[in-house]
């Protein structure tokens, strides 16, 4: 069961050949990273194959090859969700056609609720682990034993730590946590949020679980950061929404990006 990313590659090589370092997937208040790329080529999603369009306000649907503090990279500027098709792995292609053009590294970044008073909205959190209780599973349906994949370290120690070195170089604090996936698109009852707080979660959100375990299953290492926008429902006087993600992503994206360039231009 593979999708198109020998096809979307391909297209991708005939605008910009190269061989490419870094993955990166970028979720709410990230978008900007993207216009920041040197050496640019931008592809939109339709004009790749098996590439799903994002229908989410602030997320673009584009997919930009070029370089960051030297590094050549990948942006995947928006993604796909799950609460969008119901596909667990809507992201397949996109994450193939990464790997088709050399990224040996995935880097995502989401919008996340918090679920501890430490983790405050408009930070960072570096994703150190995730719960999958949803029951669903990007894997599902694969047939061979590649299947049974091993996710005993499915947030690579080593980029965890270079993402640590480059948030101290410049001066960001970043929190470390357990993201739990929810399906979304509707957001976690006050009780979901106790259940997760008990489970060890200490974010909550609706994606990047699927991608992490597609990433892993193709060879990829990954690292992963949320944006914290919120915190939990009923941890805060208000209620949630998609304004509030919208308008508190950017908070925390500023700090990621900060350390998402110092992280790229260690590795050049
Ligand atoms: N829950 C799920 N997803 C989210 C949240 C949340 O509280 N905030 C931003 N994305």
């Amino acid at each position: 069961m593979s999708g198109f990313g020998k096809e979307s590659a391909d297209i991708v090589r005939a605008a910009r050949p190269g061989d490419y370092k870094v993955g990166m997937i970028l979720g709410s208040g990230l978008g900007s990273l993207a216009t920041e790329v040197e050496d640019a080529v931008r592809v939109p999603y339709s004009h790749l194959t098996g590439f799903p369009v994002s229908s989410v306000t602030a997320h673009a649907s584009e997919l930009v090859a070029g370089t960051l503090e030297g590094v050549p990279v990948i942006i995947l500027s928006g993604r796909a969700h799950y609460y969008e098709s119901g596909n667990p792995s809507i992201m397949r292609t996109p994450l193939e056609t990464l790997k088709e053009l050399g990224c040996e590294t995935i880097v995502a970044t989401n919008a996340a609720g918090s679920l501890r008073v430490h983790i405050k909205p408009g930070s960072p959190m570096l994703i150190n682990d995730h719960i999958n209780w949803s029951g669903l599973n990007p894997l599902i349906g694969e047939e061979d034993e590649s299947r049974f994949l091993d996710l005993s370290s499915a947030y690579d120690a080593d980029l965890r730590e270079q993402l640590k070195n480059a948030a101290t170089e410049v001066g960001e604090d970043l929190e470390e946590g357990v993201y739990m996936w929810f399906s979304g698109p509707s957001f976690e009852t006050p009780a979901e949020i106790r259940m997760s707080q008990v489970l060890g979660a200490d974010a909550v959100g609706m994606s990047t679980v699927p991608e992490v375990i597609l990433a892993r299953f193709l060879g990829m290492r990954v690292a992963a950061i949320s944006t914290i926008t919120n915190m939990g429902a009923g941890l805060q006087a208000h209620g949630l929404s998609h304004d509030e993600t919208k308008e508190m992503a950017p908070l925390g994206a500023a700090k990621i990006k900060k350390i998402l360039r110092a992280f790229l231009k260690n590795m050049a």
